[in-house]
């Protein structure tokens, strides 16, 4: 069967096409797995505030990097309820999608730590592959109708830049459907997990849209990340460490705008259409970093240890450390209108404000064992990358 624009992707019986845009009728039952998490809480309050006639349900097993705490004050919590699942238990999906007759899906849910994934990738492959295969069985189930999978609902899934590999610094962004290259077990289970969709499509005809970002910051962030492990680190006059020589490029996009480009996909999006989501700009993480010392020094200028950047510790590079990502959005631009609203500066500055007013979400995070257990692993031990092998204080 061709696989062209406006053929069909799946067996005769399914009514969706591919290429066809899916008005969202009427009130939306919207299932968020990983809502409890950096970019999922961000998104049901996004969501929330955005149309009146949706009803949110967040299932999200609550790992170390999920908190019910991410979900306080919603816009409107009369709308919202949260069950906590694992998204590779069936039997609890299939309830969940049926007891909320749930009709679109935004798949957030994910083991998401590159770090993580290299110290122990057996929960990247059960969450992020099997996982996501549970939804997409529990979907078809739930879906199929008279005349095959209704039309009328929508998988959507979440997926990263990392699965296309590192880039040389003269090679132009990556468009929608270049080859994948993971080159970490966290990008090679997303990247699985993207087959696995759209094979969804493909055979079953599942009304699927996908999309890549870049990476993501913003409030509710685990400290475990570049940017909130510099602004906690740093606020706290600990050391901030730098990876290899700090000249990784990465594109950075405010996750409010990762949030908005999510809901223009699932409002406007072509089915079985993969769109690219980045910020357009392409600093090294050093950059990142001197960005968010000159932040801190502004906002604590009589610190003991400004300036903050006498913090910065070069610690040995990650494993494989991919060099540089870089997406081409042409398509969500041209067809959705989408744009960032955040330039890189304000947005960081914005973070840096919301992280300084948030200490009580903050501590409850340092506090837990697993936590200072993973800091601990990830930093303790770790030379300053001439392999002399000597310690450096851990943040
Ligand atoms: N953070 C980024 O920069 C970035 C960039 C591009 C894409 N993404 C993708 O976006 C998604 C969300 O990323 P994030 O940064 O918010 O991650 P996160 O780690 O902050 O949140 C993940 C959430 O998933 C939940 N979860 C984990 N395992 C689960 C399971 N088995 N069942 C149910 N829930 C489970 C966790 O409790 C947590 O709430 C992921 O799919 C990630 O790959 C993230």
């Amino acid at each position: 069967m061709s696989r062209g624009d406006g053929e069909a992707i799946g067996p005769d019986s399914v009514g969706v096409r591919r290429g066809q845009a899916l008005s969202w009728p009427g009130v939306q039952h919207v299932l968020v797995t990983g809502g409890a998490g950096f970019i999922g809480s961000n998104f049901v309050r996004h969501l929330l505030a955005a149309r009146a006639d949706v009803r949110v349900i967040t299932y999200d097993l609550l790992t170390y990097a999920g908190s019910r705490e991410n979900l306080r004050d919603l816009p409107a919590p009369g709308r919202h309820l949260f069950v906590q699942g694992d998204v590779c238990d069936r039997a609890a999906v299939d309830r969940v999608l049926a007891e909320h007759a749930i009709d679109t899906i935004v798949h957030l849910a994910a083991e998401s730590h590159v770090d993580r994934s290299i110290v122990a990738p057996d929960a990247f492959i059960r969450t992020n592959v099997t996982g996501t295969f549970t939804l997409l069985e529990a979907a078809r189930a739930a879906w199929r109708g008279p005349a095959g999978l209704r039309p009328d609902v929508r998988f959507h899934h979440v997926s990263t830049d990392e699965v296309y590999g590192a880039l040389a610094p003269d090679d132009p962004p990556v468009a929608e459907g270049a080859a994948y290259a993971p080159r970490s077990p966290y990008a090679a289970s997303k990247a699985a997990s993207d087959h696995l969709v759209r094979a969804y499509a493909t055979t079953y005809g599942l009304p699927v849209t996908v999309s890549s970002c870049s990476n993501n910051y913003g409030p509710y962030q685990f400290p475990e990340k570049l940017v909130p492990l510099v602004i906690v680190s740093g606020a706290l006059g600990k050391p901030l460490p730098v990876y290899g020589d700090g000249r990784q490029i990465r594109d950075w996009l405010h996750v409010e705008d990762h949030c908005a480009a999510i809901l223009a996909i699932l409002e406007r999006g072509r089915v079985g259409e993969t769109y690219h989501v980045g910020g357009g700009n392409q600093p090294t993480n050093l950059e990142v970093v001197e960005a968010l010392c000159a932040l801190l020094d502004a906002r604590y200028p009589a610190a003991a240890h400004a300036p903050h950047r006498s913090l910065i510790t070069f610690v040995a590079d990650r494993p494989g450390h991919d060099r540089r990502y870089d997406l081409d959005c042409t398509r969500i631009q041209a067809e959705l209108g989408w744009r960032p609203r955040h330039g890189l500066a304000d947005g960081l500055a914005a973070t840096v404000a919301w992280y300084a007013s948030s200490g009580a979400w903050l501590a409850a995070i340092r506090d837990s064992d697993d936590y200072r257990r993973w800091i601990a692993l990830n930093y303790d031990g770790r030379d300053d990358g001439r392999g002399d092998g000597r310690p450096r204080e851990a943040p």
